[in-house]
């Protein structure tokens, strides 16, 4: 697709609107690489939880160029790594999304992780999936979605994900986790989570990912 020319495709929207399953199918079907931005910031949330980091810019920025966060890829899967250590697994856990939530909203987090995503996103036709993709990472981006879906489905898929995965959580409470989250990234002040202006909006609500999938290579392809 796109005769082989160098592209980039920004997927942003709420925590499980099911962005990173999209973006890895269609870095598959693209045969493009795919970077979840989201590790990078859990990542760090990670770091903050286990060094009790305070939740404080002057702080942090102190910190955050002392630690090294990278990706690397292992058939075509994006491993993340904190310090030398693969911590690919342990950022999926509940209380970390909850972790890089809270730190990324932090200027000096945003910016110490920007060079990395830009770099990524230059030297390889890509999808990244995140919050400010189309909006301050690559607005120049060629393509641009933004996939949504209702609170409710949301976080019925993360409570499905979470159980599936063997932990023990209540829908109740991901609900309201979802919901502190969508407020947290919508309203920081830097880079928060909105639409670009040029960002194709789809409402993933009733839709299976092969028909998500299919529209955005439709438009892609248009
Ligand atoms: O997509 P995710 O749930 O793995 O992301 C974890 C947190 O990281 C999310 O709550 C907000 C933050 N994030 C961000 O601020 N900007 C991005 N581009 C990606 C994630």
């Amino acid at each position: 697709m796109d005769n082989g020319k160098h592209y980039n495709i920004a997927i942003d929207g709420p925590s499980g609107a099911g962005k990173s399953t999209i973006a890895k199918m269609l870095s598959e079907k693209l045969e493009i690489l795919y970077l979840d931005t989201g590790a990078l910031y859990r990542a760090v949330g990670l770091k903050a939880m286990r060094d009790g980091w305070e939740e404080n810019d002057e702080k942090v920025s102190e910190l955050i160029g002392g630690i090294d966060i990278s990706v690397r890829y292992d058939m075509g899967t994006q491993r993340v790594y904190l310090d030398g250590e693969d911590v690919s697994e342990e950022i999926r856990r509940n209380i970390i999304s909850d972790y890089g939530s809270r730190f990324s909203a932090l200027p000096s987090v945003r910016s110490a992780l920007l060079d990395l995503q830009r770099k990524t996103a230059a030297k390889y036709s890509s999808v990244l999936d995140g919050r400010d993709i189309g909006t301050s990472v690559l607005p120049n981006a060629k393509y641009k979605f933004y996939l949504t879906a209702s609170a409710d489905i949301r976080a019925r898929r993360r409570y499905n994900e979470l159980i599936a995965k063997g932990q023990s959580v209540d829908y109740e409470t991901v609900r309201r986790d979802i919901e502190d989250r969508d407020k947290r990234d919508m309203t920081r002040a830097v880079s928060p989570l909105k639409k670009a202006v040029d960002a194709i909006e789809i409402d993933s609500g009733d839709m299976s990912t092969d028909e998500v999938v299919n529209k955005i290579t439709e438009y892609i392809s248009k």
